[in-house]
């Protein structure tokens, strides 16, 4: 158990709450596993009707604790990682997201498994693979293409270009952006609390249909992307953005042909 979750009910409400601030919420093993189990329990719980993963009000989470990175670097998709990006992904309930200031790696990646998704305007959405010596992860190089078009998915995930909760609400990735964090927290929380009084099951066939034909090469490019992921976490590249960023130095990639 990691008490770097929390996990709240109100009603049928059950809120998923990062909270390890001093690390701007960076996302570690035990608290990957701990998402996994919550949200596996609250699929299985009829009395669950609707999850919201949130962070603070100024911070969502900076994603995977980089020293987790360097020191037990993901092995297959049995990892914590994968185990909660997995129950995300198989959520038959509604989830929603309330994102207020840094949203890096991975902390945008699963915004894309959400269904509802509210932004504090200033919010930062990164997602630098890339420049770290990674790729990819959990489905958003076949996504973002396809909901961005290739240009401006290329700038966010090659170049890793820095977006504003604005425009991830312009684009399409998120429903709204709100004023500031306690607005977007509020927002969420009333947003999520809708499905509360909606039938479940045809809330949950609905967002079944909503999956679409094209759910199962999702599950490929998953399983794609996660292998060459795993990869390149091992790789020097990686190792040399990795330690930089723990250094607090600029990487440097010149002996990289
Ligand atoms: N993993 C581990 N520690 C992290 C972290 C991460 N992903 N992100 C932040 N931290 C730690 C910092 O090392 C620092 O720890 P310290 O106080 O013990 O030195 C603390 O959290 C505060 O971070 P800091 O960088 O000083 O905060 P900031 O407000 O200046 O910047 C971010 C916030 C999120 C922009 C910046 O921390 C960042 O870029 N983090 C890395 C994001 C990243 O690359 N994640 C991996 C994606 S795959």
């Amino acid at each position: 158990m990691s008490e770097h979750v929390l996990v709240e009910r109100e009603e049928g409400l059950l809120t998923l709450r990062l909270h390890r601030l001093d690390k701007k919420n960076a996302l570690t093993r035990a608290m990957y596993s701990r998402m996994a189990q919550v949200l596996e329990d609250a699929d299985s719980d009829p009395s669950v009707r609707a999850v919201l993963i949130c962070g603070g009000e100024q911070c969502f989470t900076s994603g995977n604790d980089i020293a987790d990175f360097l020191q037990e670097p993901t092995t297959g998709m049995d990892s914590p990682v994968f185990a909660f990006m997995q129950a995300l992904f198989d959520m038959k309930k509604p989830v929603v997201a309330a994102v207020a200031g840094p949203a890096v790696g991975i902390g945008t990646t699963l915004l894309l498994h959400c269904d509802l998704v509210y932004v504090s305007q200033d919010a930062t959405l990164k997602m630098p693979f890339v420049a770290l010596g990674l790729c990819p992860e959990y489905g958003s190089s076949f996504i973002l293409p396809q909901m961005l078009g290739h240009a401006k998915a290329a700038e966010l995930l090659l170049l890793g270009e820095a977006f504003t909760g604005a425009q991830a609400a312009e684009w399409g990735i998120a429903n709204q952006a709100l004023e500031n964090g306690a607005a977007t927290l509020t927002k969420a929380r009333e947003m999520a609390k809708r499905f509360l009084h909606l039938p479940p099951k045809a809330v949950e066939v609905s967002k079944q249909l909503m999956r679409g034909p094209g759910r199962e090469h999702l599950r490929q490019v998953i399983a794609e992307e996660g292998a060459l992921f795993n990869q390149r976490l091992r790789s020097p590249e990686a190792i040399e953005a990795l330690s930089a960023f723990m250094q607090r130095r600029k990487p440097d990639f010149g002996r990289f042909a």
